[in-house]
């Protein structure tokens, strides 16, 4: 059985690990330790045996995919991976230690991939045990549901990087796209103008949190409003990202919406801390403007 390494088991890490072992990848799982790396674990199970419940995938399918997750405390059986994916905070500073611990066991044919939404790439090579097997590989929340990964090259990954990651991510069912190394690449690019608009029209009284993401939504057939979005993907996130696209590309049609900025502040960080846009102590999501 083909072995991957995770790194990070919160909303994302768990959600690469499920795929990964529904496709049947041996997945190493960890985290700061190995009570977040158990506790990854067990969330993915419980999302495991609804699936079966709801008869999507058999009951014996959803144990082996469980199974096949090993959490770990420590990188010492990273030696095995193939392929190690790190979706840990979005942090540079972290990712750079994370790729400095984990360079000293992986196997020097190994790959390592970041699921960074928003840092530069080419910069981050430069922490990886080898540039030219480091690449961006950017799933989307939920990772189960969500069909597109973005592969962005850095300037010195490898072709062979590209082909074995892409193997890999088409090997998850899952619909590749080819980015450059770019601020936000494809899909931050294009998602986060459109939140922080709405914040901005929110902001500036144009409508109430209600009437925007039932607009949005319903005018422009999404899933979701964009304010509720913003909250599923977490505020925190949303201002790291703008300020990368701003930073980044020094036009000021990026710039962060000052009540994003304001709401990070208040540690206001949306579905994650209880409240954002929406206030969810209760059984069902209200508008806090
Ligand atoms: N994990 C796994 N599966 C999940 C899930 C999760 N966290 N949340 C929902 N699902 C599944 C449900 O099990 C359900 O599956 P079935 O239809 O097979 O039963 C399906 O998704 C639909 O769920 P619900 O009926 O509960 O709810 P819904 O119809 O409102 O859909 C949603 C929920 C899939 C999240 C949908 O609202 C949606 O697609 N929203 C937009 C999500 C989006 O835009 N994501 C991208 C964010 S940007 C990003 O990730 C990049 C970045 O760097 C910031």
């Amino acid at each position: 059985m083909k072995a991957i390494g995770v790194i990070g088991a919160g909303q994302m890490g768990a959600g690469i690990a499920q795929v990964a072992a529904q496709s049947g990848y041996r997945v190493l799982l960890s985290d700061i330790g190995i009570a977040q790396a158990e506790k990854g674990k067990a969330g993915i199970a419980k999302r495991l045996a609804r699936a079966a419940e709801k008869e999507q995938i058999s009951t014996a399918d959803a144990e082996a995919a469980a199974a096949r997750i090993d959490p770990q405390a420590n990188y010492d059986a990273f030696a095995d991976a193939e392929i190690v994916i790190e979706a840990a905070t979005e942090r540079e500073q972290i990712k750079r230690a994370i790729f400095t611990e984990v360079g000293k066991v992986m196997r020097p044919d190994a790959v390592l991939a970041s699921n960074t939404s928003s840092i530069p790439i080419t910069r981050l090579a430069q922490a990886a045990p080898d540039p030219t097997r480091f690449m961006g590989v950017h799933f989307f929340n939920p990772v189960p549901v969500m069909k597109p990964i973005e592969l962005i090259r850095g300037l010195a990954t490898s072709e062979d990087t590209v082909s074995r990651v892409e193997a890999f991510a088409n090997s998850l069912g899952k619909t590749v796209v080819h980015a450059n190394d770019a601020p936000g690449f494809i899909v931050n690019r294009v998602l986060l103008p459109m939140l922080n608009e709405a914040i901005f029209a929110l902001g500036e009284g144009v409508a109430g949190v209600r009437d925007i993401d039932a607009a949005v939504s319903l005018g422009l057939n999404h899933p979701m409003g964009p304010l509720t979005l913003a909250d599923f993907i977490g505020l925190d996130t949303c201002l790291e990202i703008a300020r990368v696209l701003y930073e980044g590309t020094g036009d000021p049609k990026f710039r962060p919406a000052p009540l994003l900025v304001k709401y990070v502040d208040a540690g206001w960080l949306g579905r994650k801390t209880g409240r954002g846009f929406y206030d969810y102590s209760g059984p069902e999501p209200v508008p806090t403007r």
